[in-house]
């Protein structure tokens, strides 16, 4: 292509530098993939984003039709491509590639067919960014980050789950709808399994430090006469029920996703439930992922919050521990 107006325009003083150095890499470019991607570049997280898949048509598409958005964007850096070498240099990889649920079926029951998956993309990742983050977000989440450990051989900080962060989401909308407060200034935190086995910490649920626990001792129980325990029951359901009535979830996964990747690329340290290794931690005793409140920053996780859990909290968070163990004892991988 000829250049004459380009250097008519333009004296060069400097080459421009390849990379700003937050170049996030998002594999599987489906509902969830493409939900974060463009969430990440809406919200200016990251201007630099590389899609890969094994689609290339697909790709080719949705690369073309986020490029002629670039005008309402930050000029963002947006490339696509089947191949792995694309992705170099990644500061955070997100891995949403894989098989989803059906109506009604279970997240645990896709675990050996999206684990033989990984075993293609996790090496291929490390391989190129050897320094990145990883954020696993194909189902069974908490699985899939314990498999994408054990394949790439980063150190545990570096390997992390979207974990409940979602879930914690769904239930503080949840309560905002109940208590006609921002859901923002709703604090309560879902832990344990993103699925059925997760926990919510009711001991803790408070608007402005006040305990809701306080004001009725029953909450979260059987005993309750406002039922709240409900909430959670309706979080557990949230994925089935949206699944059933348009086939996928996307949006909430792909901001949730978009926050936990500012959180690594802003270096902020806030904190997020998301999945991380929990041997040791709750009396655990188990080598697996769940999630807890953990510091995130660029560093990946950097500590895991120590919540004060009642008994009932910590039994059945090692009861999502057992479930967890169980279900890794049978992988092939
Ligand atoms: N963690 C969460 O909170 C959460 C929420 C929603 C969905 N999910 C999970 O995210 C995953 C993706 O869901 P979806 O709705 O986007 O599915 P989808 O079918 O729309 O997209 C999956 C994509 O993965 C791609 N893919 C398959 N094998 C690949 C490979 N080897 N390399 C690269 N790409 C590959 C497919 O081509 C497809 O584009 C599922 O496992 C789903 O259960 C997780």
């Amino acid at each position: 292509m000829s250049t004459a107006i380009k250097d008519s325009l333009l004296a060069q003083v400097a080459e421009v530098l390849p990379s700003s150095g937050h170049k996030v890499t998002v594999v599987g470019i489906g509902q969830v993939g493409m939900a974060s991607a463009f969430s990440i570049l809406a919200q200016n997280v990251s201007k630099e984003v590389c899609l890969i898949d094994v689609c290339s048509d697909k790709l080719q598409g949705e690369l073309m039709d986020l490029q002629h958005g670039s005008n309402f964007l930050k000029n963002p850096q947006i490339t696509a491509s089947t191949d792995f070498a694309a992705s170099a240099n990644s500061r955070l990889c997100i891995v949403t590639a894989g098989v989803r649920q059906k109506e009604g079926e279970s997240r645990l029951s896709l675990v050996q067919r999206n684990t033989d998956i990984l075993k293609n993309i996790i090496p291929k990742l490390v391989e190129y960014s050897p320094d990145t983050i990883l954020l696993m977000v194909s189902n069974p989440v908490d699985i899939m980050t314990y498999v994408a450990w054990k394949l790439s051989g980063l150190p545990k900080n570096r390997v992390i789950g979207s974990g409940t962060n979602l879930d914690s989401s769904r239930f503080r909308f949840l309560m905002s709808q109940r208590l006609g407060v921002a859901p923002t200034s709703c604090h309560g935190w879902i832990i344990g399994e993103h699925g059925d086995s997760s926990v919510p910490v009711w001991s803790g649920v408070n608007i402005a430090g006040v305990r809701l626990r306080e004001l009725n001792p029953t909450l979260g129980t059987g005993e309750d006469p406002e039922k709240w325990n409900e909430l959670h029951k309706q979080v557990v359901d949230s994925a089935y029920e949206v699944i059933k009535l348009k086939g996928y979830t996307s949006w909430a996964i792909g901001l949730s996703t978009a926050s936990l990747a500012s959180a690594i690329l802003r270096n902020t340290s806030s904190v997020a439930a998301v999945s991380t290794s929990v041997l040791g931690e709750h009396c655990i005793d188990k080598d697996v992922f769940l999630s807890l409140p953990c510091i995130l920053n660029a560093n990946g996780v950097t500590s895991v919050v120590k919540q004060i859990l009642t008994d009932t909290e910590v039994e059945q968070l090692q009861k999502s521990a057992n479930i967890m163990a169980e279900v890794q004892a049978g992988l092939k991988f």
